[in-house]
């Protein structure tokens, strides 16, 4: 049977400071600040919701209608069109969620076994995974602390023969300076997937990301700025990874003769169902994203005025959709710890998330990154969190966040 790899805190030595203690049991409360034109009630403030405002509900009862809620109907070719259109390229592959999306992308290039991909350590785990169901190697890069993605310096370092591709993450809706590290790859003739999970919508010098390398992969989880409940898409320009990731997606089933498989596929289908959502979010993604930039203007407004709370990045050429609005807590200026400070916000039914707790930390692949050390991933780790983030979050949500932070400084002083 399969067993669980087991990591205790003592075999992590000086790494298992970084390690978030237990979650926050979140308390119901009633707000003081009511929502625009409702009374006062119990209810909590989630760390994220989907916005299912549009014309969700008409497609997908039309799905219905129709019979249509598998994988063939009008609206996954649709979707993949207008969600390509969205990213500026000529071809969309929609998949189950968004670790697929990963998986079928590299699997298009042939890795496997002996082959290396690099990433960064701060990511969450289907990142590594991804590369992982392949056989191959996640060679792991640390962060920058300008963009909290992947440091492009220490790239070239972690070059080996065996290196087939580079996965660069849009941490939390904050593009990679995508022009530095494809000037890399090219020199090494080495591919380039964006993870885009977190970043729909997001630009880069003005250009959207799913669009900046041979391939992306975004997620549509519920908590996505998009979703489809669970869903994934691959975006490209290029026809043969496209042609490659359909065929994959659906068994790779042959054109000849159709219980014919040349290849290993997988069934990563979406649905119609999926679909049908996913293009009424589609048509939503401008004004989600100019909600998301708006919620992040107010939140830091307010928070850089805090002693030891460190706002998210936005670099000049950057547009940070904010997929989730991440803040660093410096224990010693702001007065408690992350922790702390997420137990003080839960007490006041506000949901929160620590940052990601990097690959090299995990217990399935502690061992194989046994005494690398990556300290700026490891530094974000132990003092960041994000707050609540959703589309549908009011001006009023963010001032009562934006309080009971400030409270909880002023009893940590
Ligand atoms: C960076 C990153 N990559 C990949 C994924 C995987 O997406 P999914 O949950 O849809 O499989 C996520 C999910 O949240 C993510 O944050």
């Amino acid at each position: 049977m399969l067993e669980p790899v087991e990591l205790s805190l003592s075999e992590m030595g000086d790494l298992a400071e970084i390690i978030p203690g237990p979650e926050p049991e979140l308390q119901v409360t009633v707000h003081p600040i009511p929502r625009f034109g409702e009374p006062p009630r119990p209810r909590i403030i989630p760390v994220c919701e989907p916005t299912l405002t549009g014309n969700e509900l008409k497609y997908v009862t039309e799905c219905i209608e129709t019979n249509w809620i598998s994988s063939i109907g009008r609206f996954v070719q649709e979707f993949e069109a207008a969600f390509a259109a969205a990213c500026g390229v000529r071809y969309g592959v929609a998949c189950a969620n968004g670790t697929v999306a990963l998986h079928l992308a590299l699997a298009t290039l042939g890795l496997g076994p002996g082959d290396e991909v690099i990433i960064p350590t701060f990511t969450m785990i289907a990142t590594a995974n991804a590369v992982t169901y392949l056989g191959a190697r996640p060679v792991l890069v640390d962060s920058e602390l300008e963009t909290w993605n992947m440091d492009i310096n220490q790239v070239e370092d972690k070059i080996t023969p065996r290196t087939r591709a580079i996965v660069p993450v849009h941490t939390y809706g904050h593009p990679v300076d995508m022009d530095a590290l494809n000037e890399i790859a090219e020199r090494h003739n080495l591919w380039v997937i964006e993870d885009a999970a977190e970043a729909h919508g997001a630009r880069y010098k003005g250009r959207p990301v799913g669009s900046l390398g041979h391939a992306a992969a975004f997620s549509f989880y519920g908590n996505k700025i998009i979703t489809t409940g669970e869903g994934g898409m691959i975006t490209t320009d290029d026809e043969e990874i496209a042609r490659l990731a359909w065929n994959l997606r659906d068994h790779a089933f042959s054109e000849e003769r159709h219980f014919w498989h040349k290849f290993i596929g997988f069934n990563y289908r979406m649905t119609n169902l999926q679909a049908a959502v996913g293009l009424a979010q589609t048509e939503q993604l401008e004004r989600f994203v100019e909600a998301r930039r708006a919620n992040a203007a107010r939140y830091t407004e307010r928070l850089s005025k805090i002693p030891g709370i460190t706002t998210p990045p936005e670099a000049e050429w950057a547009t940070n959709v904010y997929w989730m609005y991440g803040i660093l807590v410096d224990e010693k200026e702001f007065g408690m710890t992350r922790d702390e400070l997420r137990q003080a916000l839960a007490r006041r039914g506000i949901e929160t998330r620590t940052f990601f707790i990097p690959m090299h930390c995990q217990p399935v692949y502690f061992h194989q990154y046994k005494g690398e050390r990556y300290p700026r991933a490891e530094l974000l780790c132990k003092r960041g969190m994000y707050l609540p983030s959703a589309s549908s979050l009011t001006e009023s949500d963010i001032d009562y966040v934006v309080g009971a932070i400030e409270e909880a400084h002023r009893e940590g002083r």
